[in-house]
């Protein structure tokens, strides 16, 4: 192969921020892989829309059937959100032999597992590293970095929006509602910002990073979930006042007695590591057998963040099609119920 040709769909927040990374730097993504990787492609909603990008206006389409019918296009890498729609083109995307790099924890969460079975069968990769924790690498340090390790229990703070509004209300005193637009224009929010503050999102990512830790399939109805919704102006200072922090968390557990997954307001004593974590950042704890308590923190949310993330996706699925070792890999939880099917 002489370039590796992608299909973008989606041009917004992280779809703009992936084409951003690819064309400043693609010196270095060349160095690394040895080829150029090129936008082919770039599917969008309203075609009207005025975009500031480098890119022709000439590969902008409203039409998927014109990216996948595109026969040069190696790699589909789905940024639109949502789920019908993302879910389609994932599973169209695959059917036609394309492999897919998404950051759609909607999707992934729901049918992450029916979906990783779908590449495997169509011998494509799909990598999802974005769709938790935005620019900090937690997938692939629960699929290999900590794959020999017994994890026992994770928690964390895994929603960008809720965290950048609480702290706005705690430090800057600006009002849920001021908090919130601010986080929607800096792009930080889902398309229906409910799905943050209601808690969901975060329930979402848990579920993701549940099912992986556990080597299991934890489902989205089972997570206990309670939003940010309640929490006022008067709740933070009286919080604080005892030297406390209120986050919006996640947390998993397995013991004896099974799996347990919340996403709810919780108080941290100041003093917590996850009480000084601002804005849009996230941290994950994460607490093995062996390993013992490791924690990731970095921007959970925002464009280039979250590009990050999927580019390093991108150059994984590239590395993989260039060695023509595409669709080898099972990834933990396709693999764990892979097991579990053989041995009965
Ligand atoms: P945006 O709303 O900013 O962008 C969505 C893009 O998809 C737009 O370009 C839109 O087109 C296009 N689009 C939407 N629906 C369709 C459709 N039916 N057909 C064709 N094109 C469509 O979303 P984000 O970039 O913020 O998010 C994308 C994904 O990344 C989501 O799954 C989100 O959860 C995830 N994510 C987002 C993060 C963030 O910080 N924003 C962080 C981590 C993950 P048009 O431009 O014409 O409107
Ligand atoms: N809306 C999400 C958040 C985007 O605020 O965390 C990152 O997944």
């Amino acid at each position: 192969k002489n370039e590796i040709n992608i299909g973008l769909l989606g041009f917004g927040v992280v779809g703009s921020g992936v084409a951003k990374i690819l064309q400043n730097h693609q010196d270095d993504l060349r160095h690394k892989l040895g080829v150029p990787v090129v936008i082919k492609k770039v599917l969008v909603k309203d075609l009207h829309k005025k975009r500031e990008t480098i890119l022709s206006s000439e590969i902008f389409t409203n039409d998927l059937n014109e990216v996948l019918g595109d026969p040069s296009i190696d790699l589909i890498v789905e940024v639109i959100g949502g789920t019908s729609e993302a879910k389609k083109a994932i599973e169209s995307s695959l059917r036609a032999g394309k492999g897919v790099v998404t950051a759609n924890k909607d999707v992934m969460a729901v049918s992450g597992l029916e979906l990783l079975k779908l590449a495997d069968e169509n011998k494509c990769d799909l990598f999802y590293e974005a769709s938790v924790g935005g620019g900090i690498p937690l997938i692939r340090t629960l699929e290999d970095g900590l794959a020999s390790d017994r994890i026992s229990a994770l928690t964390g703070i895994v929603n960008g929006t809720t965290n950048f509004i609480l702290t706005k209300m705690k430090h800057d005193k600006m009002t849920y509602e001021d908090a919130l637009a601010e986080a929607t224009a800096l792009g930080f929010a889902e398309a229906d910002p409910s799905a943050d503050v209601d808690g969901i999102d975060a329930a979402r990512k848990m579920v993701i990073l549940a099912s992986l830790s556990f080597s299991t399939e934890v489902l989205l109805e089972d997570v206990f979930v309670r939003g940010m919704k309640e929490i006022k102006e008067g709740d933070l200072e009286l919080a604080e006042q005892f030297g406390y922090t209120v986050k919006l968390a996640g947390s998993a557990k397995k013991d004896e007695e099974g799996i347990e997954v919340a996403v709810e307001p919780v108080l941290f004593p100041n003093s917590h590591p996850l009480a000084s974590v601002n804005n849009e950042f996230n941290a994950v704890y994460i607490y093995g057998d062996a390993v013992g308590e490791t924690m990731f923190y970095g921007p959970g949310a925002g464009s280039l963040p979250t590009a990050t993330s999927v580019t390093g996706d991108i150059v994984a699925a590239c590395r993989n099609l260039l060695l023509g070792v595409n669709g080898k890999r099972l990834h933990a939880p396709q693999y764990a119920r892979k097991v579990k099917s053989d041995s009965k």
